[in-house]
This record gives C-alpha cells, sequence and structure tokens, in this order.
C-alpha cells in the first residue's frame, strides 16, 4: 500500500490451537468438592482443555498463528508487527510475541507483549488497527493465548473449575475499501484491580518461600462481583461501539462475547434486546480462556459459516484490571 489516506484495516484471517487433553467437570469433582450439575447451571461448562508440560503460550500461539496465516494467505515475511495479548506468558520477558517470531520465521515484524486478561484480543486489535491505520505496518498478526491451567489454584474449586488452555489469532491488514473495523470502545479501571488478580511473582511480591506458602502464585478472583462489572461493562462498550459505527442492534448479524460464564453473556444479550441466536457460544467446550476467548470463538465462527461477507459482527470482552473493551468488524475477508 502506498497511500494512507484512505486506510481502514480488516481481519484478513483467523486461526486457532486447542490442546488436546480434555478436562471434564466429572475430572475435576474428583479434585475438588464440586460437581458437574453446580458448574453446568452456574456456568455453562462443561469441559475445558490442558496444555501438555513441554507447551508454552507461544507453542500454542505460533500453531494459531500459522493458522491464521494460511487463511489469510499472508507469508511470514509480509508480517510487520506481533502483540501478543497473554497473562500466562512463557516468561515474564522475552516476550511471547518475540518467541512467536522465531517460531514462525517472521523476522521482518517487531513483537510485543500487552496484559489485558481477557479483553487482551481487543487490545491487540486496537494496538493493530491504530499501527496500521498511521502507516506504520501494512499486516499484523495478533493473538490470545492463554496455559491458565498453570496458575489456577487447584485446591480452591471457586476457580479452578473455570479455566483452560487454547490460542487464537487473526492476521489484520490495510484494505482501500471502508469496510473493515468501523469502531471500537474500549476501558479500563484500576480501581478495582484487586478483584481479579495473580498477586505473586512480580516486582510487589517477588517468588519467595513464603510468597509460594500463601499461594500467592495463584489467580485470585472474587467471582460475585466480577459478574457484575463484567455484564455492566460489557454492554456499555457494546452500546458505545455500535452507536460510534453509526449502527443499531438490529444491524448485527453476530455477537462473540468473551466466554467466561454463560449467565453473563444471557444477561448481556437480554439487556442489549438481540435474540439469542446472535450470540456465539462455546463456552462449554473450553471455558474461560482469557485473552484466546475471542479469537477462538471468532475462528470457530468463521470456519462454520456463521460469518458471511458483509456480515457486520461485534465482539467484546472484558478482564481484569478492569479492562473491557468492543469492536465492530464489517466481515471483509475476500
Ligand atoms: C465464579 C462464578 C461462576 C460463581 O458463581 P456464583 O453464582 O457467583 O456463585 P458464588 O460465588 O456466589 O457461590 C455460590 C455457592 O457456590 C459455592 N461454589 C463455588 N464454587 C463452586 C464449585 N466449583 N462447585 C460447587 N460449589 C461451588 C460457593 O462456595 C457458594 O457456596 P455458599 O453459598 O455455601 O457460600 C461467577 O461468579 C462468575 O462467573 N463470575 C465471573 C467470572 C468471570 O467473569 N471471570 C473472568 C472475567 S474475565
Amino acid at each position: 500500500m502506498s497511500t494512507t489516506a484512505l486506510r481502514t484495516v480488516s481481519i484478513l484471517g483467523t486461526g486457532s490451537y486447542i490442546p488436546e487433553k480434555v478436562i471434564t467437570n466429572a475430572d475435576l469433582a474428583k479434585i475438588v468438592d464440586t460437581n458437574d450439575e453446580w458448574i453446568v447451571s452456574r456456568t455453562g461448562m462443561k469441559e475445558r482443555h490442558q496444555a501438555r508440560p513441554d507447551e508454552a503460550a507461544s507453542d500454542m500461539g505460533a500453531a494459531a498463528a500459522r493458522q491464521a496465516m494460511e487463511s489469510a494467505g499472508v507469508t511470514a515475511d509480509q508480517i510487520g508487527m506481533i502483540v501478543c495479548a497473554s497473562i500466562t506468558p512463557d516468561m515474564p520477558f522475552p516476550s511471547t510475541a518475540c518467541y512467536v517470531q522465531r517460531l514462525i520465521g517472521a523476522h521482518n515484524a517487531f513483537c510485543l507483549d500487552i496484559t489485558a486478561a481477557c479483553s487482551g484480543f481487543i487490545y491487540a486489535l486496537e494496538l493493530a488497527k491504530n499501527a496500521i491505520c498511521a502507516g506504520q505496518v501494512d499486516t499484523a498478526l495478533i493473538i490470545g493465548t492463554e496455559k491458565l491451567t498453570s496458575v489456577v489454584d487447584w485446591q480452591d474449586r471457586q476457580t479452578c473449575v473455570l479455566f483452560g488452555d487454547a490460542a487464537g489469532a487473526a492476521i489484520v491488514g490495510a484494505r482501500g475499501a471502508p469496510h473493515g473495523i468501523r469502531a471500537t470502545a474500549l476501558g479500563s479501571d484500576g480501581r478495582l484491580a484487586e478483584l481479579l488478580m495473580l498477586p505473586g511473582g512480580g516486582s510487589r511480591n517477588p517468588t519467595s518461600p513464603e510468597t509460594i506458602e500463601k499461594r500467592l502464585h495463584y489467580m485470585k478472583m472474587s467471582g460475585r462481583d466480577v459478574f457484575k462489572h463484567a455484564v455492566t461493562r460489557m454492554i456499555e462498550a457494546c452500546q458505545k461501539a455500535i452507536a460510534k459505527a453509526g449502527l443499531t442492534i438490529d444491524d448485527i448479524a453476530l455477537i462473540i462475547p468473551h466466554q467466561a460464564n454463560l449467565r453473563i453473556i444471557e444477561a448481556i444479550g437480554h439487556r442489549l434486546g438481540a435474540p439469542a441466536e446472535k450470540y456465539f457460544i462455546n463456552i462449554e467446550k473450553y471455558g474461560n480462556i482469557s485473552a484466546a476467548s475471542i479469537p477462538v470463538a471468532l475462528d470457530e465462527a468463521v470456519r462454520s459459516d456463521r460469518i458471511k461477507q458483509g456480515d457486520k459482527i461485534v465482539l467484546v470482552a472484558f478482564g481484569g484490571g478492569f479492562t473491557w473493551g468492543a469492536a465492530v468488524v464489517e466481515w471483509d475477508k475476500n
């Protein structure tokens, strides 16, 4: 692309990677005091997947990235930027994005990780869109990849039943036509940080025998509070993004919400006034896969023909931070 004046940005291809091993609700009932009836009725989850011990976030992210590149018809050397969203990076540094770069051979890219928890993919999309609109790069690879089974406390039934492992990716690129990403609405509220966090292992609580004894290296969540804020903020973000795009809910063909709890999705659906068939739901298979949630669901929606050329869709997420965001995308892959 020689000019940036007319640049719009589209999702040109998607991919995903789901580890083989399945953990069912019955498996969890053998580890903690829980049962299938509670998990299904309170969350909608039936299964989640677990990565192999030798599989890290970058391995899963690279597998999803390869699929997205193939679906977009983009080669590794064409990628100018890799943004990797994860709360379970391979390690604090180097970035998981740099490891993905090495695995896929995208040596022309600059690479960075972002931490926006379950909203990470929407934040990555926003960064990629802005870099492309500004003419900084033509093509970006964005990834959400999580190995949450490595940070849940397997003694805490309130969290360990909820999370799984997976990765999703998308290739985002410049277009001349006025389609693609029509509008976004993002927000954060650090005043509520303590409601969902992994307190240990950083500069606040460096790893020590004491932090390990206090189990600070595991995720902590105040589920009921998170639930309330998730519903409010996801509705608000959807409404803002749809209005910014100059559309109404009736124009939207499909809503892909972050899959944290089926009851959250139903509450959003009820308040937004869109019929149930407009919501893409796969929570029963994967549980909450944080930053991988939206790109895995998007990839499944594309591959199962739930999204057609020209459809206007909404991606919406909420996560620790708190962070939230929605994007209205006019599907323009061809
Ligand atoms: C976590 C969540 C599923 C809990 O559901 P809930 O209906 O709020 O349940 P509560 O936490 O009020 O707990 C209700 C009861 O179930 C019990 N319980 C909690 N986890 C349980 C489990 N796995 N199995 C059986 N019982 C369980 C609680 O101990 C509590 O028992 P009590 O009434 O005797 O005290 C729900 O709050 C949620 O999904 N929150 C948002 C999560 C989220 O979005 N996180 C990520 C954001 S990206």
